[in-house]
């Protein structure tokens, strides 16, 4: 048992403290908007915060994020008011399948945090999620939306 602070809930899992974040959030939870994609920390479906720091949930183990702060995409809009990092994911049509995108919006959003008005080059050194639709340029073009919003 371990109790995680996700989305300003304190909720409890039934996992070992072994067990990759990623599974206690979604199988625990019930927070389906994070996805699985490689598990191995390198495509980025599964990023969430962590006290504001994008985190690959595959790769952190719940022992590690206990007493944290995690943020989830289903957290990130405020009574149903959608951040200007997802108006702008909608105003430009980003997604395709979508199976990438929470991830991406999720590193987005700590990229924004630190760097409100990232170049073309802080982009692509920042948001390293990987798409296999390839919305790289969308994706790009919406984060100078939301930065510029
Ligand atoms: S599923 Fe976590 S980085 Fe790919
Ligand atoms: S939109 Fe399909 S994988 Fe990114």
């Amino acid at each position: 048992m371990a109790r995680l602070t996700i989305n300003g809930r304190s909720v409890e899992v039934n996992v070992s403290p072994n067990t990759p974040l990623l599974w206690a959030i979604r199988e625990q939870v019930g927070l389906t908007g994070t996805k699985y994609g490689c598990g191995i920390a390198q495509c980025g479906a599964c990023t969430v915060l962590i006290d504001g720091a994008a985190v690959r949930s595959c790769g952190a183990l719940v022992s590690e994020i206990i007493g944290k702060q995690i943020t989830t995409i289903e957290g990130l809009a405020t009574n149903g008011v959608l951040t200007k990092i997802q108006q702008a994911w909608i105003d430009h049509d980003v997604p395709q399948c979508g199976y990438c995108q929470s991830g991406m919006i999720m590193a987005v959003a700590a990229l924004l945090k630190d760097n409100p008005q990232p170049s073309d080059a802080d982009i692509d050194d920042a948001i390293t999620n990987i798409c296999r639709c390839g919305t790289f340029q969308q994706v790009r073009t919406a984060i100078h939306a939301a930065a510029n919003a």
